[in-house]
């Protein structure tokens, strides 16, 4: 297979058009079976669930090149598992996880010629999602839905790939206790887009989000859960009812622990005691593993020890045991790298 002519060491993270996109359809209780299509558009009813009540969920994970020319993608059982969730908590048929898993094969498949080369610093984005797609005005959920599947190349996703960031306290909630924070719903990316756009006006990379109830403790960003390393080299994460369960983050605990010997914690962090640890970063599908290297609270700047210039060593550690595992020159776990081809 020819790769698609593309300047992979300089793609961002943006939407570019592949071949290839898995549709399924639900109408009349079931989920019909399924296809692949060339055709990248939706046509809607103006009055969709979707539209006007913002019935939607969403996935991303990756496909990888690995060392050996194999294209793999990371734990799509964990994404699965986590869309069944968003969608029984919207009021939504689940897809089910194995057809799922089966989806994202398919389309990584049909748009091979679009994964980036080993080494090139770029992988294939894979964006699941579904949504209410019949005309409802009382609010209800849909009784018709669609689930897609398509792909995009990426590159980094902050600019200047592992440079640390800054970031800001955001004086926005982004989920509510009881709300909708721990799942994959789009109506939290919706009520973000006016923080997100305020940080960058004032020169931020991101928002460091609060709980909403007490505004004392760190919850996560708009797209990404934090990584905390403490001086003396314990992984402590902010444990939450309201952050998505980040399956890197997942991941990344039990690298620390299995392969890297480290302690772990998974705990509340208050915002009091950020300025006490050694290093700080951001993980993700999308962030991999960002470098934060400020956090600017108000009047108050809060500066890592492992300055603005790189990674810190023990984040450095993690992000290279993670990505050699993804790229497949680091043994994986059992289970963990899903082979496509
Ligand atoms: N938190 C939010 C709000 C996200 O959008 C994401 C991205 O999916 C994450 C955390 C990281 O989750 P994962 O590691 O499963 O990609
Ligand atoms: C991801 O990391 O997959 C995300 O969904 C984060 C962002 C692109 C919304």
């Amino acid at each position: 297979m020819e790769k698609k002519n593309i300047d992979w060491s300089n793609l961002g993270f943006a939407y570019m058009q592949t071949d290839m996109r898995y549709v399924s359809n639900y109408k009349d209780g079931a989920w019909d079976e399924g296809a692949l299509t060339s055709d990248a558009n939706i046509v809607l009813n103006e009055c969709a669930c979707v539209l006007q009540y913002a019935q939607t969920c969403f996935e991303g994970l990756k496909a990888y090149t690995t060392e050996d020319g194999h294209i793999v993608t990371f734990r799509p059982d964990l994404n699965a598992k986590r869309m069944a969730d968003s969608a029984a908590r919207l009021e939504m048929p689940v897809f089910p996880e194995d057809r799922f898993v089966e989806a994202v094969h398919k389309v990584v498949e049909a748009n091979a010629a679009y994964v980036p080369p080993y080494g090139s610093g770029a992988t294939l984005y894979i964006r699941p999602y579904m949504f209410g797609s019949n005309a409802v005005i009382g609010v209800k959920p849909a009784d018709e839905y669609q689930f897609r599947v398509f792909t995009t190349p990426v590159g980094p996703y902050f600019k200047g790939g592992a440079k640390p960031i800054t970031i800001r306290v955001c004086d926005y909630d982004r989920a509510a206790p009881h709300g909708t924070g721990h799942v994959k719903a789009g109506l939290n990316y919706a009520m973000s887009l006016y923080a997100i756009v305020d940080a960058h006006q004032k020169g931020y990379d991101e928002n460091m989000y609060l709980d909403a109830a007490t505004r004392t403790k760190v919850e996560e960003t708009g797209g990404a859960n934090f990584i905390f390393i403490t001086k003396d080299n314990t992984v402590v994460t902010p444990k939450s009812g309201t952050i998505l369960p980040s399956i890197t983050r997942r991941s990344l605990l039990y690298v620390a622990e299995k392969y890297l010997g480290l302690k772990t914690e998974e705990r509340e962090v208050y915002l009091d005691e950020v300025k006490d640890f050694a290093e700080c970063g951001l993980c993700g599908t999308a962030a991999v593993i960002s470098p934060v290297g400020k956090i600017v609270d108000h009047d108050k700047e809060i500066c890592f020890p492992s300055g603005m210039e790189k990674m810190g060593p023990t984040i450095q550690k993690l992000y290279d045991t993670l990505t050699g595992i993804q790229m497949g020159h680091i043994e994986a776990p059992e289970g963990w790298i899903h082979t496509i081809c």
